[in-house]
């Protein structure tokens, strides 16, 4: 049978969105696929009263299934209330988002799952193909409140399954017909970020391309719009997985003083996953290099949460802006 996701308790895009085009801040968009991140995703939301979308790749739908994934989710929206309780804070909202669908049917059972907020990714698809198959999940989605994030132009590497060799950047002369035609409420585009830890060639200067950020949004003024692929790399994590036996060369991400630009533009939700998975690493490594005598998954995976909270609330506080935005969307929320 068939949820809604304001039973679960959680929140769409909407109102998040609407604050941070008027705040010039951005949502950050955290992947989990297991109990330790979003354990520390929670924890750094609630501490820093940020709002926060949960993503669900398809990757992490392999790994851990979509319906235990859901009911984390679910877990993680009273977790929240616990917390802010126990701490005299505020609640926070909470999007559970799917990340990269790329069937409608895919779309429809995360809605009819609980899900508030899917993302269909027809950029890989014929300019009409893409406009056709987002209209038709936005068609279905806005039936029941659910939002839609679409996609315009290609990421380089690899988005999900599929992998390009070369960015094609969104061409601003499409955005305009591509919402009004599919009426998705949110976009996402390609402006040189791109998946994983390698996102630029050795020896070149990572930049990603904000003069056609511009021009999108002077042809969508307010529009909200997605940055994936828009982890930093954290170098002293890839040092310390170095150090430690692993082997990540010249590993590169986007600098973040370009997302603090971007978060303060119309970027509403900036997608982060890669920063994750180096800091979580990294802390493992330094354990089992440091402590061999342990055994105990907590203790080691237990201090990868930690490493990964304190990321979390550095990104909200100093990278993304959502830090104290919480009480402004549920405000809005209310109303
Ligand atoms: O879209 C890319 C995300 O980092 C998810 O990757 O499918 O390996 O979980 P994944
Ligand atoms: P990163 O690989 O840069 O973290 O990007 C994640 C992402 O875009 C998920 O959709
Ligand atoms: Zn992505």
């Amino acid at each position: 049978m068939a949820v809604s996701y304001k039973e679960l308790g959680f929140v769409n895009t909407r109102a998040m969105f609407t604050r941070a085009v008027d705040s010039a801040f951005a949502v950050p968009a955290y992947n989990f696929n297991n109990m330790e991140q979003i354990q520390a995703i929670i924890a750094a939301c609630v501490d820093t009263q940020s709002p926060v979308i949960l993503q669900v790749s398809s990757g992490a739908r392999k790994y851990a299934n979509q319906t235990l994934l859901r009911w984390m989710g679910q877990g993680a929206v009273e977790m929240a209330k616990e917390i802010s309780k126990e701490k005299g804070l505020g609640e926070i909202p909470i999007c559970l988002h799917l990340d990269h669908g790329d069937t409608y049917e895919l779309c429809v059972s995360c809605i009819e799952t609980g899900f508030s907020s899917v993302m269909i990714d027809g950029s890989h698809l014929s300019y009409e193909d893409n406009v056709a198959m987002t209209k038709k999940v936005v068609e279905y989605a806005h039936k029941h409140d659910v939002t839609v994030e679409g996609e315009l132009g290609v990421l380089a590497g690899v988005e999900d399954e599929v992998s390009a060799a070369e960015h094609v950047y969104t061409r601003p002369e499409e955005v305009e017909d591509f919402v009004s035609k599919t009426g998705c409420d949110s976009l996402a585009i390609a402006i040189g970020t791109s998946h994983g830890a390698y996102k630029f060639k050795p020896g070149t200067k990572p930049l990603i391309r904000l003069d056609i950020l511009t021009e999108i949004v002077k042809r969508l003024p307010g529009f909200p719009i997605v940055m994936h692929g828009s982890s930093s790399v954290p170098q002293d994590a890839v040092a310390t997985i170095n150090k430690y036996g692993g082997k990540m060369q010249e590993a590169i991400g986007i600098p973040e003083d370009q997302i603090r630009e971007a978060a303060k533009s119309a970027v509403c939700k900036v997608n982060i996953d890669s920063d994750g998975r180096l800091v979580m690493t990294a802390k493992i490594r330094e354990v089992f290099a440091t402590k061999p005598e342990e055994f105990d998954p907590r203790k080691y995976l237990g201090p990868a949460r930690d490493a990964l909270k304190e990321m979390y609330m550095r990104k909200n506080k100093d990278v993304l802006g959502s830090a104290g935005k919480a009480p402004e969307i549920i405000a809005l929320l209310k109303k």
